[in-house]
């Protein structure tokens, strides 16, 4: 068998594991050819890759980022994107594609799929906001990262009596501040599953210094937005993939809470950190199963399909169920959380 590999859209620690794991089940135990596209979808448009050999892939399985290189390239941007595609999978000859991706490339992946391509889709997100798989890699690693993030704000924040604002990703979902603000132990979570109400907010944030404490840590996901009509709001237009440019949220709370509270409060903004650098245990050996697990797939003939976590199994999805909707906080979720603050 021909196995084409590539990541697409956002970097995410782990990547490098299911792309070992690829070539290791592929070439080892299967005796297959395996090539790796450079820079996502780009690679397969414009047919630019590499051969990948078990030495390609040595002393890579904790390392963070892609080998392949990725980009936000998408077959359907182009007029002729899936033709392309089609064009270059035949050329190339190859029986499989695995395309590691979040929610744009597995919307990708399944657009090619429906037009006859053979894809084995592997869902990667540090947000964790697939649906049709429990846990996506990468979430663990940036929860982690968040965690340690918010102890150390902790200590600064008692010395000088502050309020931390602290903004975490999560474009659409708040899973990364639900569960690192539930493992820090912060004092307010904020998600773009419910938009806040800056007066109760400043409530919350107030009693704490009310009844003597003195620091309060917030962790808002940087998708989240006020209740319509309680405060000033101005959305941050679009970037040139479609995508929602941030107003800054962790800024703007750290203004208004400082305003309304008379406390200092300060903004910190996490950003990429929570992407880079080398993936938790946890990550790497989900990575590794679902790396397996596609090459599987593929062996067996279930194209169209996703590999994704259902309790301890590795399951196949087919890919449009899995894109048809996002995994987004639970009400239940949110409000176990507010319970322990
Ligand atoms: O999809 C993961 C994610 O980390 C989002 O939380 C974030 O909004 C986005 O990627 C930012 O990615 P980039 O800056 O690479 O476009």
């Amino acid at each position: 068998m021909r196995i084409g590999v590539l990541t697409s859209g956002g970097d995410c620690p782990g990547l490098n594991a299911v792309i070992r794991s690829v070539v290791h089940r592929a070439v080892v135990d299967h005796g297959d050819e395996v090539i790796g596209f450079h820079d996502g979808w780009r690679g397969l448009l414009e047919c630019d890759y590499r051969k990948l050999d078990l030495d390609s892939v040595a002393g890579i399985l904790a390392r963070g980022g892609t080998i392949l290189g990725s980009s936000r390239v998408q077959p359907a941007h182009l007029r002729d994107g899936v033709e392309r595609a089609r064009g270059h999978v035949a050329d190339l000859g190859l029986d499989a594609i695995i395309p590691i991706g979040g929610e744009g490339t597995l919307k990708a992946a399944n657009l090619l799929a429906q037009g006859g391509l053979p894809i084995v889709g592997v869902p990667k997100t540090i947000d964790n906001d697939i649906s049709s798989t429990d846990v996506t890699f990468g979430f663990d690693t940036a929860v982690g990262v968040a965690t340690e993030a918010l102890d150390r704000l902790k200590t600064t924040a008692e010395s000088h009596q502050r309020v931390m604002v602290v903004e975490v990703m999560g474009r659409h979902t708040g899973w990364i501040a639900l569960h690192s603000g539930m493992a820090a132990g912060a004092h307010a979570i904020v998600v773009p599953e419910r938009p806040f109400d800056i007066e109760e907010l400043t409530a919350i944030v107030g009693e704490r210094f009310s009844a003597g404490k003195r620091f309060a840590i917030v962790v808002v996901a940087e998708g989240a937005k006020p209740r319509p009509g309680t405060m000033d709001y101005q959305q941050g237009g679009t970037d040139q993939y479609g995508h929602e440019r941030f107003a800054g949220i962790g800024n703007i709370l750290a203004v208004e809470l400082e305003r309304r509270l008379g406390k200092e409060a300060r903004p910190v903004i996490l950003g990429h950190v929570q992407r880079g650098g080398t993936p938790t245990a946890y990550d790497r050996v989900l990575a590794t199963r679902f790396g397996w697990h596609a090459v599987e797939a593929a062996h067996r003939g279930e194209f169209g399909m996703l590999t994704a976590l259902r309790g301890t199994d590795i399951v196949m999805v087919p890919l449009a169920e899995a894109t048809s909707h996002l995994k987004t906080v639970p009400d239940a979720r949110y409000d176990e959380a507010q319970t322990v603050l």
